[in-house]
């Protein structure tokens, strides 16, 4: 099965008014095959930095990251990414913006606006395709970054903070596409947040951070799905909410 995510070692340092500084400490991560995985904490606490050392938008200073075996060296198509910020292209139909993502495939013209049709149709878009994105709500914009995404089949799905900027009642729906993308296509996924209930709702296991330097502090299994909102979702949340607030309990 593919997908398999491995970090060993990494850590990351900046170079910020002359000084270099460690975001990111030594990090142990590996994502199993299919699995979904949280990552939360404060803000600067080097989520974002981790997730972009996996896309290979930044560069260890010591360790290396793995998907699949493979030494990670740079952005590549098997790892996808979705931002808070959409990032479409402004004078692109949703169609456009998915069928730009295909571009690398080289298919012909017919069977790439069927692919991107069939992208933007699993994520709730069917028949939207024509439409720009100044035409779209938060909501939809991030359908159509999802799906441009998901069109280039990628067997690592990283999101950082993609619904952050979402109403409650469309990051919830947002909540149950991605829950249905991820059990059709099994896709890895490690998604960034700093909303508990988020990372409770969405992940089957979170990992914990704290700043200074950045660096997982506790690993939390979440076990079956379908007891989420029994009393160990309540322990899990409590011990979040006292990490993230720098308490043992
Ligand atoms: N390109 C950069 N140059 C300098 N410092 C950076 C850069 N990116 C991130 N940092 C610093 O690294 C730390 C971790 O940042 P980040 O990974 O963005 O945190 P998070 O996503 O958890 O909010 C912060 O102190 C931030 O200021
Ligand atoms: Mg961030």
């Amino acid at each position: 099965m593919a997908g398999l995510v491995e970090c060993s070692g990494v850590s990351i340092r900046f170079k910020a008014r002359g000084a270099w500084t460690e975001a990111l400490a030594p990090t142990e991560l590996r994502l199993a095959p299919g699995s979904f995985t949280a990552l939360i904490g404060p803000s600067g606490c080097g989520k974002s930095t981790l997730l972009n050392a996996i896309a290979g938008f930044v560069q260890p200073a010591a360790g290396g990251v793995a998907v699949d075996g493979a030494q990670v060296t740079g952005p590549s198509p098997e790892v996808g990414v979705v931002f808070q910020q959409y990032a479409l292209f402004p004078w692109f139909t949703a169609r456009g913006n998915v069928e730009f993502a295909l571009r690398r495939l080289r298919l012909p013209r017919a069977e790439r606006r069927a692919e991107a049709d069939a992208a933007l149709a699993e994520v709730g878009l069917h028949g939207r395709g024509d439409a720009f994105p100044a035409q779209l709500s938060g909501g939809m914009k991030q359908r159509v970054a999802l799906a441009r995404t998901l069109a280039a089949r990628p067997k690592v799905l990283l999101m950082d903070e993609p619904f952050g900027a979402l109403d409650a009642q469309t990051r919830a729906s947002m909540h149950e596409l991605l829950l249905g993308v991820w059990e059709r296509r099994r896709t890895t996924v490690l998604f960034v947040t700093h909303d508990v209930d988020e990372a409770l709702t969405l992940a089957d296991r979170i990992h914990v951070m704290a700043s200074g330097p950045g660096r997982i502090i506790e690993t939390i299994e979440l076990g079956d799905r379908a007891t989420r909102d029994g009393p160990a979702y309540m322990d899990h949340r409590r011990r979040i909410i006292a990490l993230l607030r720098h308490r043992e309990e």
